[in-house]
């Protein structure tokens, strides 16, 4: 178990952060959380309106989807790491703008340097342009994608696909492929589980 003393510092540093003019409309910065071993990292647009108030990553009616498709895969939000591409609101949740994108740039990549995740999954277009600038994500949605030495995984965004029921189809599809990609059992974790080795021994 690593300790996530990077991981802390780029919090800390992202919560006062003045490098674009979204910090002036903010109410609080949103760094992302989630260990500092996690094996899958998420990147989603930027934060909304409950994200804003909480300062925490996927909190809104996006978050609490995304905990369900985590879930189907036997993963819980706090096994992961979940950032956005823009640690600030952009107001009204309009589009991240280019210089804001680039200005926030340096946290991802520190974020992901210190995390060397097992795979990348993009959330919507803007972060899966940070990795493929002229991909469609109707073309490569699903798809691990190599980058160096790294695989990325863009998938459509959750609140696109919350109320779109053949996107919501798509994105399910493609996250229960997510499990084999880092060598990982699915397994929903409110099925019935089957013993550990420690229970078995009693036997
Ligand atoms: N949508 C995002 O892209 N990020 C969040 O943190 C919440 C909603
Ligand atoms: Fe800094 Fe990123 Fe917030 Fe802009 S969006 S103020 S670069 S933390």
């Amino acid at each position: 178990m690593s300790v996530p003393l990077e991981l802390e510092a780029i919090a800390t540093e992202v919560a006062d952060c003045t490098q674009c003019k979204l910090h002036q409309s903010r109410k609080m910065a949103v760094p992302g959380e989630g260990p500092a071993d996690a094996e899958l990292m998420f990147i989603g647009e930027g934060p909304g309106f409950h994200e804003n108030e909480q300062g925490r990553p996927f909190v809104g009616a996006a978050g609490k989807f995304l905990e369900e498709l985590l879930e189907s895969i036997g993963l819980t939000r706090e096994q992961v790491f979940i950032t956005n591409i823009v640690k600030c609101r952009p107001p009204g949740n309009r589009d991240p703008q280019p210089a804001e994108i680039e200005a926030c740039s340096e946290y991802l990549e520190r974020q992901t340097g210190s995390l060397n995740p097992k795979a990348i999954v993009t959330l919507g277009r803007f972060s899966m342009a940070r990795f493929f600038p002229n991909a469609r994500i109707s073309a490569i949605h699903g798809k691990p994608q190599r980058i160096g030495n790294r695989v990325v995984v863009p998938m459509y965004h959750p609140a696109a696909a919350l109320h779109r029921p053949s996107l919501r189809a798509t994105i399910q599809a493609d996250f229960a492929r997510l499990p084999e990609l880092i060598g990982r059992e699915a397994r929903p974790i409110r099925a019935e589980d089957p013993p550990t080795v420690e229970q078995l021994s009693l036997f």
